[in-house]
């Protein structure tokens, strides 16, 4: 039997998927560990195989088949865009996806100006203004720490993630508007999805029975 291969995004994540498969009886300790630099492990009696990838670059080896499901947050899979299939929400890493600013950029929203928009997201940023509320602006890509844009005047305000809020609090930023709910969700391959459909479905299954026990 073949390897089933799993990306996973490092991080958070990973280390709640790990400890779901522990869960299941799956061992993962090796993976777990965290003084370990490696970056794949392998299951013999499952025969599963895990990776640990940076979170921009799960769908892309999911898309490509190098892993045949990945675990990585809906931001991720906005953001990239790739070609695959979205099977399961796994309920944590719940955050969302916010249009922020000092309250002073409220208005700017309102009045449909050309405003710039700050983030490590321009392409849900860019869908959202476009396509959402037909606003044109100009999308500023950063790589982190967003927040501070709108206070060196970068930006007039960003678009970015928001779990406690308090990134945001403490630099004197609000939540302007919501564009959607995120969370860490199962990403399969299409081919795998097909050739592989009886261990991937009795994963699903079991991930599932766990989850909403919960
Ligand atoms: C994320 C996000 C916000 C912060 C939100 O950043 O981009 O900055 O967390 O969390 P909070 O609402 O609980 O404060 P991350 O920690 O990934 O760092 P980065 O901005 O450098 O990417």
């Amino acid at each position: 039997m073949r390897y089933l291969t799993f990306a996973l995004a490092k991080g958070r994540l990973a280390k709640k998927t790990l400890k779901l498969f522990e869960e299941m009886g799956i061992d993962c300790h090796e993976a777990l560990d965290p003084d370990t630099r490696k970056l794949i492990f392998i299951n013999e009696e499952h025969k599963l195989r895990f990776f640990l990838a940076k979170a921009s670059d799960v769908p892309t080896y999911v898309e490509y088949g190098a892993a045949d499901c990945g675990v990585v947050g809906l931001d991720t899979i906005l953001e990239e865009g790739r070609s695959l299939y979205e099977v399961m929400d796994l309920g944590f890493g719940k955050c969302r996806m916010c249009v922020c600013g000092p309250e002073s950029a409220r208005e700017l929203l309102k009045r449909n100006e050309i405003i710039r928009v700050a983030s490590k997201y321009p392409n849900i940023a860019k869908n959202y203004f476009f396509e959402k509320k037909n606003q044109t602006v100009e999308i500023i890509k950063l790589n982190g720490s967003v927040e501070l844009a709108p206070i060196v005047d970068l930006a007039e305000v960003i678009v970015d993630i928001v779990e406690t809020g308090s990134t945001l609090k403490e630099n004197g930023l609000t939540v302007l508007e919501e564009i959607c709910p995120l969370s860490a969700r199962v990403v399969v391959n299409r081919v795998s999805l097909k050739l592989e459909h009886d261990r991937i479905k009795g994963l699903l299954d079991k991930i599932n029975e766990l989850i909403s026990n919960d």
